[in-house]
Protein backbone atom coordinates (compact mmCIF):
# COMPACT_ATOMS: atom_id res chain seq x y z
CA UNK A 1 0.00 0.00 0.00
CA UNK A 2 2.65 2.43 1.44
CA UNK A 3 4.61 1.05 -2.07
CA UNK A 4 2.00 1.88 -4.21
CA UNK A 5 1.75 5.73 -3.06
CA UNK A 6 5.01 6.19 -2.89
CA UNK A 7 5.25 4.59 -6.88
CA UNK A 8 2.37 7.59 -7.81
CA UNK A 9 4.50 10.31 -6.42
CA UNK A 10 6.91 12.38 -8.65
CA UNK A 11 9.54 13.60 -6.83
CA UNK A 12 12.27 15.99 -7.72
CA UNK A 13 15.88 15.24 -6.68
CA UNK A 14 19.07 17.67 -6.36
CA UNK A 15 22.76 15.48 -6.12
CA UNK A 16 25.53 17.34 -5.09
CA UNK A 17 28.54 15.30 -5.39
CA UNK A 18 31.88 16.59 -4.54
CA UNK A 19 35.53 15.86 -2.06
CA UNK A 20 35.32 16.48 1.96
CA UNK A 21 35.53 19.81 2.45
CA UNK A 22 33.82 21.11 -0.67
CA UNK A 23 31.57 22.91 1.54
CA UNK A 24 28.53 20.50 0.28
CA UNK A 25 26.50 20.56 3.20
CA UNK A 26 26.52 24.47 3.60
CA UNK A 27 25.03 24.89 -0.11
CA UNK A 28 22.89 21.77 0.32
CA UNK A 29 21.29 23.00 3.25
CA UNK A 30 20.68 26.64 1.77
CA UNK A 31 19.62 25.49 -1.92
CA UNK A 32 17.21 23.26 0.21
CA UNK A 33 15.16 25.66 2.53
CA UNK A 34 14.99 27.94 -0.63
CA UNK A 35 13.40 25.31 -2.74
CA UNK A 36 11.50 23.92 0.36
CA UNK A 37 13.02 20.34 -0.25
CA UNK A 38 14.51 18.15 2.13
CA UNK A 39 18.38 17.93 2.55
CA UNK A 40 19.70 14.76 2.98
CA UNK A 41 23.04 14.33 4.46
CA UNK A 42 24.39 10.84 3.16
CA UNK A 43 28.11 11.10 4.70
CA UNK A 44 26.39 11.52 8.18
CA UNK A 45 24.82 8.14 7.73
CA UNK A 46 28.19 6.57 6.48
CA UNK A 47 29.38 8.13 9.78
CA UNK A 48 27.04 6.63 11.75
CA UNK A 49 28.07 2.70 10.77
CA UNK A 50 31.60 4.35 11.48
CA UNK A 51 30.97 5.40 14.93
CA UNK A 52 29.30 1.94 15.15
CA UNK A 53 32.99 0.03 14.10
CA UNK A 54 34.80 2.37 15.98
CA UNK A 55 32.59 2.25 19.49
CA UNK A 56 32.49 -2.01 19.29
CA UNK A 57 36.23 -1.91 18.05
CA UNK A 58 35.50 -3.82 14.73
CA UNK A 59 38.54 -4.79 12.50
CA UNK A 60 36.48 -3.50 9.17
CA UNK A 61 39.49 -5.88 6.85
CA UNK A 62 37.73 -9.04 8.92
CA UNK A 63 35.32 -9.58 6.28
CA UNK A 64 32.79 -11.77 8.54
CA UNK A 65 33.14 -9.42 11.81
CA UNK A 66 31.80 -6.55 9.39
CA UNK A 67 29.19 -8.53 7.67
CA UNK A 68 27.82 -9.42 11.24
CA UNK A 69 28.02 -5.43 12.40
CA UNK A 70 26.30 -4.97 9.31
CA UNK A 71 23.68 -7.12 9.83
CA UNK A 72 23.17 -5.52 13.35
CA UNK A 73 23.37 -1.43 12.37
CA UNK A 74 19.69 0.23 11.41
CA UNK A 75 19.99 3.46 10.65
CA UNK A 76 17.36 5.78 10.77
CA UNK A 77 16.87 9.34 9.82
CA UNK A 78 14.66 11.51 11.46
CA UNK A 79 14.33 16.21 11.15
CA UNK A 80 14.03 17.78 14.53
CA UNK A 81 13.65 21.36 13.54
CA UNK A 82 14.49 21.28 10.09
CA UNK A 83 18.06 19.32 11.17
CA UNK A 84 18.86 15.99 10.31
CA UNK A 85 19.05 14.20 13.24
CA UNK A 86 20.94 10.21 12.27
CA UNK A 87 19.62 7.28 14.93
CA UNK A 88 21.75 4.08 15.19
CA UNK A 89 20.14 1.76 16.49
CA UNK A 90 17.70 4.09 17.89
CA UNK A 91 19.85 6.06 19.68
CA UNK A 92 20.88 9.65 18.28
CA UNK A 93 24.27 9.80 17.85
CA UNK A 94 24.20 13.04 15.59
CA UNK A 95 26.48 14.90 18.01
CA UNK A 96 29.47 12.60 17.68
CA UNK A 97 29.81 12.09 14.07
CA UNK A 98 31.53 15.44 13.13
CA UNK A 99 35.18 14.16 15.23
CA UNK A 100 38.44 13.47 12.59
CA UNK A 101 38.13 10.04 13.61
CA UNK A 102 34.70 9.42 12.62
CA UNK A 103 35.42 11.08 9.37
CA UNK A 104 38.59 8.96 8.54
CA UNK A 105 36.36 5.54 9.59
CA UNK A 106 33.69 6.36 6.76
CA UNK A 107 35.90 6.99 4.07
CA UNK A 108 37.76 3.92 5.30
CA UNK A 109 34.62 1.75 5.78
CA UNK A 110 32.62 3.20 3.17
CA UNK A 111 34.57 1.58 0.39
CA UNK A 112 33.33 -1.94 2.09
CA UNK A 113 30.50 -3.71 0.19
CA UNK A 114 28.08 -4.26 3.28
CA UNK A 115 28.73 -0.49 4.70
CA UNK A 116 27.36 0.81 1.02
CA UNK A 117 24.56 -2.14 0.28
CA UNK A 118 23.47 -1.08 4.19
CA UNK A 119 22.88 2.02 3.05
CA UNK A 120 21.69 2.50 -0.44
CA UNK A 121 17.65 1.57 -0.04
CA UNK A 122 17.53 3.79 2.52
CA UNK A 123 18.58 6.78 0.74
CA UNK A 124 16.55 5.71 -2.57
CA UNK A 125 13.67 5.23 -0.12
CA UNK A 126 14.33 9.13 1.07
CA UNK A 127 14.28 10.18 -2.40
CA UNK A 128 11.14 8.09 -3.29
CA UNK A 129 9.08 9.85 -0.51
CA UNK A 130 10.53 13.41 -0.57
CA UNK A 131 11.42 16.28 -2.86
CA UNK A 132 15.44 16.04 -1.96
CA UNK A 133 18.55 17.75 -1.86
CA UNK A 134 20.83 14.65 -1.35
CA UNK A 135 24.76 14.88 -0.96
CA UNK A 136 27.43 12.62 -1.01
CA UNK A 137 30.13 11.06 -3.13
CA UNK A 138 27.90 8.52 -5.58
CA UNK A 139 24.67 10.56 -5.48
CA UNK A 140 24.18 11.36 -9.20
CA UNK A 141 26.14 8.53 -10.37
CA UNK A 142 24.69 5.93 -8.25
CA UNK A 143 22.02 6.47 -5.49
CA UNK A 144 20.31 8.65 -7.74
CA UNK A 145 21.07 8.63 -11.20
CA UNK A 146 18.02 9.88 -12.93
CA UNK A 147 18.28 13.19 -9.95
CA UNK A 148 17.28 16.22 -12.31
CA UNK A 149 19.67 18.20 -11.73
CA UNK A 150 23.32 17.02 -10.93
CA UNK A 151 26.16 18.77 -9.20
CA UNK A 152 29.55 18.24 -9.15
CA UNK A 153 31.00 20.70 -6.16
CA UNK A 154 34.64 21.17 -5.87
CA UNK A 155 37.68 23.55 -4.41
CA UNK A 156 41.40 22.92 -4.27
CA UNK A 157 42.96 21.27 -1.83
CA UNK A 158 44.67 24.13 -0.75
CA UNK A 159 41.29 26.01 -0.05
CA UNK A 160 39.63 23.47 1.50
CA UNK A 161 42.49 22.98 3.91
CA UNK A 162 42.18 26.45 4.69
CA UNK A 163 38.34 26.60 5.31
CA UNK A 164 38.79 23.54 7.58
CA UNK A 165 41.59 25.23 9.59
CA UNK A 166 39.63 28.37 10.14
CA UNK A 167 36.94 26.43 10.80
CA UNK A 168 39.20 24.54 13.91
CA UNK A 169 40.89 28.17 14.87
CA UNK A 170 37.56 29.65 15.65
CA UNK A 171 36.75 26.04 18.27
CA UNK A 172 39.80 27.14 19.42
CA UNK A 173 41.50 24.40 18.46
CA UNK A 174 45.59 25.07 17.52
CA UNK A 175 45.38 23.17 13.82
CA UNK A 176 48.65 21.99 11.25
CA UNK A 177 47.76 23.56 8.22
CA UNK A 178 50.08 20.71 6.42
CA UNK A 179 48.67 18.23 8.04
CA UNK A 180 44.89 18.51 7.72
CA UNK A 181 46.11 19.29 3.90
CA UNK A 182 47.76 16.10 3.65
CA UNK A 183 44.61 14.28 5.57
CA UNK A 184 42.60 15.83 2.53
CA UNK A 185 44.26 14.85 0.10
CA UNK A 186 44.53 11.15 1.56
CA UNK A 187 40.60 11.01 2.05
CA UNK A 188 40.20 12.24 -2.10
CA UNK A 189 42.58 9.44 -2.80
CA UNK A 190 40.86 6.86 -1.01
CA UNK A 191 37.20 8.41 -1.83
CA UNK A 192 38.28 8.07 -5.70
CA UNK A 193 40.04 5.68 -5.99
CA UNK A 194 37.86 2.67 -4.59
CA UNK A 195 36.16 0.00 -6.49
CA UNK A 196 32.62 0.69 -4.92
CA UNK A 197 30.98 3.56 -6.12
CA UNK A 198 33.88 5.61 -6.24
CA UNK A 199 33.82 9.86 -6.43
CA UNK A 200 33.70 10.71 -9.64
CA UNK A 201 31.83 13.35 -11.61
CA UNK A 202 28.65 12.07 -13.55
CA UNK A 203 28.80 12.82 -17.01
CA UNK A 204 25.10 14.77 -16.77
CA UNK A 205 26.74 16.68 -13.92
CA UNK A 206 27.38 20.35 -13.46
CA UNK A 207 30.74 21.23 -12.31
CA UNK A 208 31.17 23.87 -9.70
CA UNK A 209 34.69 25.06 -8.23
CA UNK A 210 33.97 27.02 -5.40
CA UNK A 211 37.77 27.82 -4.81
CA UNK A 212 37.05 31.67 -5.55
CA UNK A 213 33.34 31.77 -5.05
CA UNK A 214 31.46 32.69 -1.73
CA UNK A 215 28.48 30.91 -0.53
CA UNK A 216 25.55 32.67 -2.07
CA UNK A 217 27.69 32.79 -5.29
CA UNK A 218 27.75 28.59 -5.12
CA UNK A 219 23.62 28.33 -4.06
CA UNK A 220 22.63 30.93 -6.85
CA UNK A 221 24.47 28.64 -9.26
CA UNK A 222 22.25 25.22 -8.38
CA UNK A 223 19.31 27.41 -8.06
CA UNK A 224 19.84 28.58 -11.38
CA UNK A 225 20.34 25.06 -12.58
CA UNK A 226 17.31 24.07 -10.90
CA UNK A 227 15.08 26.89 -12.31
CA UNK A 228 16.92 25.53 -15.81
CA UNK A 229 14.69 22.26 -15.38
CA UNK A 230 11.82 23.72 -13.78
CA UNK A 231 11.97 22.74 -10.39
O1 LIG B 1 30.78 13.98 3.46
P1 LIG B 1 31.44 13.40 4.71
O2 LIG B 1 32.81 13.93 4.97
O3 LIG B 1 30.56 13.48 5.92
O4 LIG B 1 31.61 11.83 4.36
C1 LIG B 1 32.35 10.96 5.19
C2 LIG B 1 32.85 9.78 4.36
O5 LIG B 1 31.74 8.97 3.95
C3 LIG B 1 33.57 10.16 3.06
O6 LIG B 1 34.98 10.23 3.23
C4 LIG B 1 33.21 9.07 2.10
C5 LIG B 1 31.94 8.47 2.64
N1 LIG B 1 30.77 8.76 1.82
C6 LIG B 1 30.53 7.92 0.76
O7 LIG B 1 31.32 7.02 0.50
N2 LIG B 1 29.42 8.08 -0.01
C7 LIG B 1 28.56 9.07 0.24
N3 LIG B 1 27.47 9.19 -0.51
C8 LIG B 1 28.80 9.97 1.31
C9 LIG B 1 29.93 9.80 2.09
Amino acid sequence: MLEERIGEKNMAAIAIDGPAGAGKSTIAKKVAKELGYIYVDTGAMYRAIAYYLVTNHIDIEDEEALNTACSQITIRIAYEDGAQQVYLNDENVTPYLRTEETGNMASKSSAKAPVRAALLDLQRDMAKEYDVVMDGRDIGTNVLPDAEVKIYLTASSKERANRRYKELIEKGEKPDFDQIEADIIERDNRDMNRAIAPLKQAEDAVLVDSSDMGIEEVVQAILNAARDREL
